[in-house]
């Protein structure tokens, strides 16, 4: 399909200038029926099956959500043997129960730049699911990306890099997957920022629209929708459309966005379902696209002005009165069903769902659905609260240590070297003194910031403070603590006695769902660092962060501060994956998946946050950055960045040498064509878009050398510039200098070298043409570099061409 399709690639305009025609796009119809492609053929058959011997009634209750034990419930069928989905938040843990681990945040998963830790996290999170009876995991997220780093929730997700975040994503899905529990990343797409993520009321009574975020077709194909892209290609099941709206049309009835990039050019075979009460219409969302409407009746939920479910019984009308082909609605309940029975969530040792959701929700009622008394497949009594935790710790702690990225380290300060005498200071040290879990809230001014809020949280249980994890690793050290900042910051040390050898400073960022923030630690931070290390005790201070993302070090370079650790959001085993980085048993291997800026000015997309709205289509945020966002944005616009995308550091050394460029031909033909060849079967949309997209046309291999005394890992990454010479297509004002393009991570002993491989495939070389409507390699040199962050001042470099004419 080539479509002409006129939306201009200049980026770097404001809305003014360029006017609400750069983002126009077209609608999308009719939806596309799914055809159970690929391995899911069987199911789909299945699923076929027995959506013809459902009666409408039966067929609307499995696209609408019912109050339940769980976060969504699509009740059972007990006359066909359905037993129905119970969907469950969320990302870094199965939220709503007992008994369950609570995992690194998306943000920590990408900052360990490792595939396999990745695919493991997955793997332990679907088990956890699978044995609470949740067949649907509320997760990963890519919306937010992090196009601003003021995002409320960016740390749910993998980073703003889409290929690294796009890495991830396919790891995370296959891992849950493997395990029979559907995945269902959200929050697609475009969904940017939380303030106006919903619509709202203005005092007359005025509903004023949620945000509108207004992208460019190129930045979609590029940026946002790219790890989506790799979402499908794992054979993802089911997709959370966002709350915000695309370029002027809710994302849950954006027919561009759902009938047209999702099941036509990525070929989602699975269902839609709508984020919490971001469904605004019936009809015409599904028509656009929209396969399941989440959670159905919203009696208080003060999410959405609804009550009553826009789809259910009002279904029934729109098939009565023939606005409604019924042959979308099978294909509705095709798409619901064919990854369940896919995922082989009919069989009768699919456990059944831990009361204890139930317990935790605020009521069960079954009384939407009155035919059936007992419409969920729950646990009996004496089966309810299962430890599903088994051995996860272990994989937990692991990934704490992994992800945190050493950001300083001056003469040798880190690892400590049996310290006699430690201090440790602020409220980010200890346990948590506001209970073990509240939903939406922070966890207690005194807590570690082991991971956010909102509904991406975990109902954490066993979270191991820093403290207690220093005193378990030092029982014969002296540990002074003062974990007050307001004593901190208004008493100057005074009771510290002797002087510690070295002291540790713990800071945190709360982040949570529902607010933006600034990128200030939290707790008066800054003066807390100021006193202890102005205070005469500590001219040794090492800074510990729990952070979300990216956060402004004011005190980076204080002289008194020898080591800087950025821990983000690491899960319950907090202290213990710290102390294994303190005290050297793990070398820090954990790279910036974001930029940390010298100041919050430094990036070029704050937060749109407007006062007295009286204009219902009054929120507009144009991306009129395009592709430059993050280290994209501060090489572009040649801003110093104080530590680079990237970037970290190690208690080893290594060097990167024999930069080699291989071409491949996937085609036999020595010359690649600038479009993807028509493909074998083009009436049958495949997942993840053209299958010539993930072809390899290129390899680069370059050898890692430990060059230290001390076993380590390495993160050799591959950056791409796309060559800018070709008039009308790619320039400089609307190409990055560079994109990543590969990363491995490597452990190595002292003196060990290995050769890494990346390779690229055709989306990795090509640029979305939005005239063709068509990825394109274009002529010209591309720039690959090799180097352990996204400014290694030692790149290996060399240049790559692809297409001759
Ligand atoms: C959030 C989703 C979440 C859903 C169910 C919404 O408010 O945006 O991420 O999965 O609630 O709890």
């Amino acid at each position: 399909m080539r479509a002409v399709q006129i939306l201009a690639g200049a980026c770097l305009l404001t809305h003014a200038e360029f006017g609400l025609a750069h983002y126009q796009q077209d609608s999308f119809f009719p939806s596309p029926n799914a055809t159970g492609s690929g391995d899911w053929k069987d199911a789909f058959i299945q699923a076929q099956s027995l959506t013809a011997k459902m009666t409408l009634e039966e067929k609307l209750f499995m696209v609408t959500g019912v109050e339940g034990p769980c976060v969504g419930n699509i009740p059972e069928i007990p006359r066909l043997g359905f037993k129905g989905l119970c969907l469950q938040d969320g990302p870094l843990a199965i939220k709503q129960v007992s008994y369950a681990s609570t995992f690194p945040a998306g943000v920590s998963a990408a900052a360990t730049w490792d595939k396999k830790l990745m695919h493991q996290r997955g793997v332990e999170l679907g088990q956890e699911f699978f044995a609470k009876g949740a067949h649907i995991m509320l997760g990963p997220v890519a919306g937010p990306l992090g196009r601003s780093p003021f995002g409320g929730r960016n740390w749910e997700s993998f980073g703003p890099d889409p290929y690294l975040a796009g890495v991830a994503m396919e790891e995370t899905i296959r891992g849950v997957q493997s395990q029979g529990v559907q995945a269902c990343p959200k929050h697609y797409i475009a969904n940017e920022q939380e303030t106006q993520r919903n619509p709202s009321s203005n005092e007359d009574g005025v509903t004023i629209e949620a945000l509108s975020s207004n992208v460019d077709d190129r930045t979609m194909h590029e940026v946002y929708l790219w790890p989506f892209a790799n979402a499908v290609r794992a054979g993802t099941s089911s997709i959370m459309c966002a709350y915000n709206r695309i370029n002027q049309t809710y994302a849950c009835e954006n027919s561009k966005a759902l009938n047209g990039l999702l099941k036509t050019e990525l070929g989602f075979r699975g269902y839609v379902l709508s984020d919490w009460g971001g469904t605004h219409s019936g009809l015409n969302s599904i028509l656009s696209g929209l396969d399941m409407d989440m959670p159905g009746p919203l009696a208080g939920s003060g999410a959405s002005e609804d009550i009553e479910s826009w789809f259910g019984r009002n279904i029934t009308t729109m098939i009565n009165n023939g606005s409604l082909e019924a042959t979308r609605l099978d294909d509705m309940v095709h798409r619901v069903l064919t990854p369940y029975y896919f995922l082989r969530q009919d069989r009768e040792s699919f456990p059944t769902i831990d009361r204890d959701t139930s317990q935790i929700t605020a009521g069960v009622t079954g009384d939407v659905y009155p035919d059936f008394k007992d419409p969920f497949n729950l646990s009996p009594p004496d089966d309810m609260n299962r430890d599903v935790r088994a051995d996860h710790a272990q994989l937990i702690r692991e990934m704490g240590a992994a992800s945190t990225v050493l950001l300083k380290n001056v003469a040798g300060t880190l690892p400590l070297h049996s310290p006699k005498r430690i201090g440790v200071f602020g409220n980010d040290a200890g346990a948590p003194s506001g209970g073990p879990f509240v939903v939406d809230a922070p966890i207690g001014v005194m807590a570690t910031g082991s991971n956010g809020g909102g509904t991406g949280s975990g109902r954490i249980q066993d979270l191991v403070s820093p403290l207690e994890a220093i005193r378990d690793r030092s029982p014969h050290s002296y540990i002074q603590s003062v974990l007050d900042n307001d004593v901190l910051t208004s008493e100057n040390l005074e009771g510290i006695y002797p002087a510690p050898d070295v002291c540790i400073v713990f800071l945190k960022q709360f982040a949570t769902e529902g607010e933006d923030h600034s990128l200030e630690l939290d707790y008066d931070a800054t003066n807390v660092v100021e006193t202890v290390t102005s205070s005469g005790s500590c001219p040794n201070t090492v800074v510990v962060m729990h952070n979300p993302g990216p956060v402004v070090l004011p005190w980076a370079d204080n002289d008194n501060v020898t080591a800087i650790l950025a821990a983000h959001y690491p899960g319950e085993q907090a202290g213990n994956s710290l102390a294994d980085i303190l005290f050297g048993d793990v070398s820090p291997s954990g790279k910036l998946p974001y930029t940390i800026a010298y100041s919050e000015k430094d990036y070029n997309t704050p937060i749109v946050n407007l006062t007295d709205v009286t204009d219902p289509n009054g929120w507009q945020l144009d991306f009129t950055e395009g592709l430059m966002i993050d280290y994209r944005h501060f090489d572009h616009a040649a801003v110093a960045p104080r530590y680079e995308f990237g970037f970290g550091l190690s208690y080893t050394t290594f060097t990167l040498s024999n930069l080699h460029i291989r071409r491949t031909s996937p085609t036999g033909k020595s010359q690649l064509q600038a479009y993807p060849p028509e493909s074998g079967n083009p009436g049958i949309p495949q997942p993840g878009g053209h299958p010539s997209l993930w072809e390899v046309v290129a390899s680069v291999s370059v050898a890692v050398h430990n060059t230290g005394e001390t076993t380590g890992a390495a993160v050799p990454q591959l950056y791409l510039s796309f060559p800018t010479t070709s008039p009308a297509e790619l320039t400089t004002a609307n190409t990055p200098p560079k994109v990543l393009r590969g990363f491995e991570k490597i452990m190595l002993e002292p003196g060990q070298r290995e050769v890494v491989t990346f390779n690229l495939t055709r989306r990795d070389v090509s640029f979305w043409d939005a005239v063709a409507q068509e990825w394109k390699i274009p002529r010209g040199d591309f720039g690959v570099w090799a180097g352990q962050s996204s400014r290694d001042e030692e790149f290996l470099t060399d240049v790559l061409r692809l297409r001759e004419e």
